[in-house]
């Protein structure tokens, strides 16, 4: 078989068993077209069964000894690491990610895996809180321990097709709470895999389904009474739109962003600007800019800004292009020719607008040339929109209250990254900027796996990172003993 070939994956994943319906959807590569598989699409009668059987067994599922949820998750980590390298050449098929970036994600996957086994074996040991302080409390102690809300329903984008369902299945596992996981249309077969590996465990049957669920047959499944908990990661438009239809049940949205990254005055040395340069280079450009935390923004100090956009031009410039497959390759196509005109599309109107091409502005079929724009004007749909493509704009400030001012100007708040050596400066960035996360000295597009992820205004509600999925797919209950000597 040719290295990038992948093996037709058609099965879907009910109650823990594979099984096939109706009908089939293809699957295609975004970078040359071909088919990477035929997908089987689960009937309206299996979805019913799916969901039967996890809401069943949530009970049994919730009370499954620790051990026995850690030993899953720990194997489908090991197995993961075993298959990395036609686990990685799957997701480059089906997501066209060049294939460096493909194995870092596998490799995430597997720690996603390992933490949630981890993170299962300490989870809710339950914590004592005395209730003696007042006289009608003597004798009393209360005990405070989590259950899991009910079943999950996870929908994953396309953008990590593996590790954002990781982020979905593997803390429910940890929790004991069930779930429903719908992959991206786009990008079903890296979900399916998993699959493949939870069967491979003792987990009971109807505690996990991996279900390739067209979107237009999901506003049914989103209102289940018997899926009490969404965890939900891709557009604003279509997360709000869920959240609106089911205002009683428990969302958490991990939606767009458009990522600032500044860089301040203090960071001007020449080994400080190249470093900031080839960091904004890479991460505005990794997955063809098809990350919620992409840089799409730099926002850099009047006395550095002169020195910094040339090298950012140049490091930008750098960036290799081309054919997934291609160990060199930095960035791939987008995941669609329409993707890569409405990215198109946006430059253009900047353009037309007044900004200045610094480089880029090329499209070819899916794929974008990565593109540097100076001078845009505010209120064009770049300014104000993620772009989730290989673009940055450029912005001069003067001084740290204006920089932290420019980030906040936008709807958006999912992370910063802040460029500066001071540390007073960063605890300042940490309590002035309206993101969820902050990264000094680096570029926003930094995600561990065990931190707590997602963000505030329209970036979403909610915190992803495994041990903060389980404590949002759980909530607390006390337990209160009396008459006990404290
Ligand atoms: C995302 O695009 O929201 C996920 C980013 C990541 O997991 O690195």
């Amino acid at each position: 078989m040719p290295e990038n070939s992948v093996a037709a994956t058609h099965a879907f994943w009910l109650a823990g068993r594979q099984a096939t319906g109706e009908d089939t959807f293809d699957v295609t590569s975004p970078w040359d077209g071909r088919v990477v598989a035929a997908v089987s699409v689960p009937t309206e009668a299996q979805v019913e069964e799916a969901v039967a059987a996890a809401y069943a067994v949530r009970d049994e599922f919730a009370a499954t000894p620790a051990h026995v949820r850690a030993a899953a998750l720990d194997h489908v980590s090991r197995r993961l690491a075993e298959r990395a390298e036609e686990i990685a050449r799957l997701i480059s098929a089906e997501n066209g990610k060049p294939i460096k970036w493909a194995r870092g994600e596998v490799g995430r996957a597997v720690s996603v895996f390992r933490l949630a086994a981890e993170e299962a074996r300490r989870f809710n040991g339950g914590e004592g809180q005395r209730l003696d302080t007042d006289a009608g409390g003597q004798g009393r102690l209360a005990l405070v321990r989590r259950f899991p809300k009910g079943v999950v329903l996870g929908i994953a984008p396309f953008n990590f097709p593996l590790n954002l369902c990781a982020h979905k299945v593997a803390p429910a596992i940890a929790a004991g709470a069930p779930i429903i996981l719908k992959p991206a249309p786009a990008t079903p077969l890296s979900g399916l895999v998993l699959g493949e590996l939870l069967a491979e465990t003792d987990l009971p049957a109807g505690s996990w389904s991996i279900l390739p669920v067209p979107n237009d047959r999901m506003p049914a499944l989103v209102q289940d009474e018997r899926l009490p908990v969404i965890s939900f990661t891709g557009s604003e438009k279509v997360g709000y739109a869920i959240m609106d239809s089911v205002p009683r049940k428990h969302c958490t949205l991990e939606l767009g962003g458009n990522g600032a990254a500044v860089v301040l005055a203090d960071w001007a040395s020449e080994e400080d600007l190249d470093w900031a340069a080839q960091r904004i280079a890479t991460f505005s450009n990794y997955q063809g800019g098809q990350s919620c935390i992409s840089v799409q923004r730099v926002i850099a100090d009047a006395a550095v800004y002169d020195r910094l956009v040339p090298r950012i031009v140049a490091a930008v410039e750098a960036q290799v292009t081309g054919d997934p497959n291609d160990d060199a390759t930095d960035v791939g196509p987008l995941i669609s020719e329409d993707a890569a005109k409405r990215v198109e599309s946006w430059v253009q109107e900047a353009v037309d607008a007044g900004a200045t091409l610094l480089t880029g502005g090329k499209r070819d079929g899916a794929s974008y040339a990565p593109t540097v724009l100076a001078d845009v004007p505010a209120d064009v749909t770049i300014s104000c929109e993620e772009v989730f493509g290989p673009v940055l704009t450029v912005q001069k400030v003067t001084g740290e209250a204006e920089a932290f001012a420019a980030v906040n100007d936008s709807k958006y708040g999912l992370q910063a990254g802040v460029f500066t050596h001071d540390l007073q400066t960063a605890f300042r960035a940490h309590r002035a900027l309206e993101v969820g996360g902050v990264v000094i000295g680096d570029v926003p597009s930094y995600r561990a796996d065990q931190m707590p992820y997602g963000g505030v205004k329209q970036s979403g509600v909610g915190r992803e990172g495994v041990r903060s999925a389980m404590e949002d797919y759980t909530y607390e209950r006390v337990l209160v003993l009396t008459g006990i000597q404290l």
